[in-house]
């Protein structure tokens, strides 16, 4: 309820023990320094503007960023059950659990600096933006709606019950000035932020938000190769997946690896990451030297093992090793940020952590030709492994595009990459296609029981549908029923309690209705809060992931994107969001999501049913006019269940036909 303090509270002392962002590049200009600090003193009356304006000064001297660490606030940082909260509306109640559930440090990545994940994803640009939000939350009504331009609160606006509570907008640029170094800018300026995707739209739920989505990747991919050989795909014991990054997202690696009942080893070159991931539990053993982990790799492959292994140190050096060692890799992929391989995404092998750091910081060009020369060997190193069968997939961080352009040994003669996206094989037609993406749900009352109840719930309502499930989906539905029963005794959650369920529009829609229900009748104790990762159907263009298995041409338009944060902005999202960046890049891509309340009410009955139709089904009519096959059976399929639905079908053309015109 404070908002901005009357008087200035204490300075914080800089936390060591924190995992804290990267100092960020020194970017702007002597004026716009000017600008940057007249922008940061736009928070606080003039007579603090003394103390205020040299404390910023330094900050953006020694971080590159005006954090505000003074402001930020004293009470622990957690989401507190939701009747806990001051509030008028129990919607914005709901938003600032879910805010605070973001920044737990448990939770986020770089806390005090307000970063969520992927190193760069920002929930706010300073604790000032943070305060105001939350005196806005809990003074507001359900008749307005409060607006967000890149973590600064413009105001609450005069609106209607059926409105969003909150629009978000992250990073929107006009395009010509999307180039990494133009948010390095903007963002030091203070007007603008890169929100990733969950990070910037308060849906962060932790890791447990991609293990489902890894878990299926890393299953199917595995399953794919062992048929190749002959094998069944559901013997896995003993495969081999190798990866980097035990990060925000990257860290659900592990754990996905053990779900999906394969050997896994994960490069992760800062400490604190990796010790974090293993007393989370999230990772079996930390391996600090390559000598002792190679005959534990041989050792787990031989016994087939189920386990997590990490390597603390460079994937690079891990790779190379590998290679030299003629170990079989089954499975290889990356999660290092390299959507942000500048600034702290990606280290290059060669150097510790802390020279990394310092070198990007002060000569930022030669940290970008280290990066390069890394990526070059780290590309070698997979292509030796390629070449004895190792299926490698690029997971959605941009290791392909970034390789390219680092001059690697990446491209086909025809000027393709040499191996596919995760989304191009697995999740684009076995998943997106046929509507299913990751729905996600909170419990707003933070009860573990109301988490299990609701558990319970889906896994009647999944195996319901699944019993007339038609061929082509079965196999997902199996999947899902079984990461649903699973989940529980995986111990997933962290922070909030939270559930990631890869649903379709009948999943998600079912599943919502009997929550709702049963918070009608009081099963349920609290509200439950309903989301989406912004990976998803319908939510991301992105030519290199979420739409890479677009090949009409479309891929680099963002139509969809927009129009679906818009369609769910009026059907009853009780918040959505709309990002430029997000995985793969500043520039490079544009998704959206949202996030609706459900408290038991008819009206919540009536924004399920419209808002979740309409946020599955837009993705899916985009895809089948893009001629991919499983979306045009997904779409006709609804049609005949929603006579209201009228989507426009594609005529397939003979390509000989038009080749011989053309001619
Ligand atoms: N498509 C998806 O579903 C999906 C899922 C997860 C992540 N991603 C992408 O994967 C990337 C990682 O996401 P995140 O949230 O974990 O980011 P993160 O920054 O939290 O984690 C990346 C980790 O990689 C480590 N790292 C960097 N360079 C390394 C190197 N050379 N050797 C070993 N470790 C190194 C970093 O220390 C960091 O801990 C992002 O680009 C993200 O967009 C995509």
């Amino acid at each position: 309820m404070q908002g901005i303090p009357a008087e200035l509270p204490e300075v914080k002392p800089y936390d060591p023990d924190i995992n804290h962002a990267p100092k960020r590049k020194d970017i702007l200009t002597q004026e716009e320094k000017v600008l940057a600090l007249k922008n940061a003193l736009r928070y606080f009356p003039e007579r603090h503007h003394a103390v205020l304006a040299r404390e910023f000064a330094e900050e953006l001297h020694k971080y590159g960023r005006i954090y505000m660490y003074r402001f930020r606030p004293s009470y622990e940082m957690y989401a507190r059950p939701i009747d806990e909260y001051p509030a008028k509306s129990r919607q914005a109640a709901a938003i600032m659990a879910m805010i605070q559930n973001n920044l737990d440090p448990r939770v986020a990545q770089h806390p005090h600096e307000l970063i969520i994940y992927g190193g760069n994803g920002a929930i706010f640009q300073n604790w000032a933006q943070y305060r105001l939000v939350m005196q806005y939350l809990a003074t507001m009504t359900d008749e307005q709606t409060l607006v967000m331009y890149s973590g600064h609160p413009l105001g609450l606006f005069p609106s209607h019950k059926d409105a969003p509570r909150v629009i978000v907008t992250n990073g929107m640029v006009i395009p010509n000035y999307s180039k990494p170094d133009d948010w390095e800018r903007f963002n030091a300026l203070g007007v603008s932020q890169y929100g990733q995707m969950t990070a910037g739209s308060y849906m962060y739920i932790g890791p447990q938000g991609i293990v489902h989505g890894t878990t299926i990747t890393v299953m199917n991919a595995a399953r794919k190769q062992l048929r190749k050989r002959g094998l069944s795909g559901d013997d896995r014991g003993g495969v081999l997946f190798v990866t980097a990054g035990l990060g925000g997202m990257s860290g659900a690696q592990p754990k996905a690896g053990n779900i999906a009942g394969v050997v896994s080893v994960t490069a992760e070159i800062n400490p604190k990451a990796a010790e974090k991931r293993h007393a989370q539990g999230w990772v079996d053993e930390l391996h600090y030297d390559l000598n002792e982990l190679i005959p534990r790799i041989r050792k787990a492959i031989a016994a087939k093992e189920v386990v997590s292994l990490a390597y603390v140190g460079n994937v690079v050096d891990l790779w190379e090793r590998l290679a030299d060692e003629d170990i079989h890799v089954d499975l290889g992929s990356d999660q290092t940020s390299l959507h942000n391989p500048w600034a702290g995404g990606y280290y290059p092998v060669g150097y510790s952590l802390e020279e990394s750091k310092k070198m990007m910081a002060e000569e930022p060009e030669r940290f970008k030709e280290a990066v390069q020369a890394s990526l070059r060997r780290h590309v070698a190193a997979i292509n030796r492994l390629a070449a004895k069968g190792m299926y490698f997939f690029d997971y959605g961080n941009a290791f392909l595009l970034e390789s390219s352009r680092a001059g690697a040994d990446i491209l086909l003669p025809d000027g393709r990459f040499r191996y596919p996206s995760y989304v191009q094989d697995i999740m684009g037609p076995m998943y997106f296609d046929y509507g299913f993406g990751p729905f996600r749900w909170v419990c707003m009352s933070e009860k573990p029981e109301d988490l299990a109840k609701s558990d319970a719930l889906a896994i009647k309502v999944l195996g319901e549908i699944a019993a007339t499930a038609p061929e082509e989906i079965a196999g997902q539905m199996r999947d899902n029923i079984h990461w649903i029963e699973e989940a529980g005794r995986n111990h997933l959650v962290v922070g909030s309690q939270a559930r990631i369920l890869y649903a379709d529009c009948e999943g998600r829609t079912k599943i919502a209705l009997a929550f709702n229900e049963a918070i009608r009748k009081g099963e349920i104790t609290a509200p439950i809060v309903l989301g989406r990762d912004h990976h998803d159907v319908s939510g991301t263009d992105s030519p290199f992931r979420e739409t890479s298995n677009i090949y009409d041409g479309s891929q680099f338009t963002a139509d969809m994107a927009v129009q679906n944060v818009i369609g769910d902005g009026f059907r009853g999202a009780t918040w959505v969001s709309i990002h430029n960046g997000g995985g793969v890049g500043w520039g490079e891509v544009i998704n959206g999501g949202f996030g609706m309340v459900i408290d038991g009410s008819q009206d919540s009955d009536r924004h399920i049913r419209e808002m979740l139709f309409w946020d599955v089904n837009n993705g899916i009519a985009r895809r089948s006019w893009a001629r991919n096959e499983a979306a045009r059976f997904a779409i006709e399929r609804e049609m005949a269940r929603t006579p209201e639905l009228k989507v426009t079908l594609p005529h397939l053309a003979d390509e000989e036909l038009i080749k011989s015109v053309l001619k």
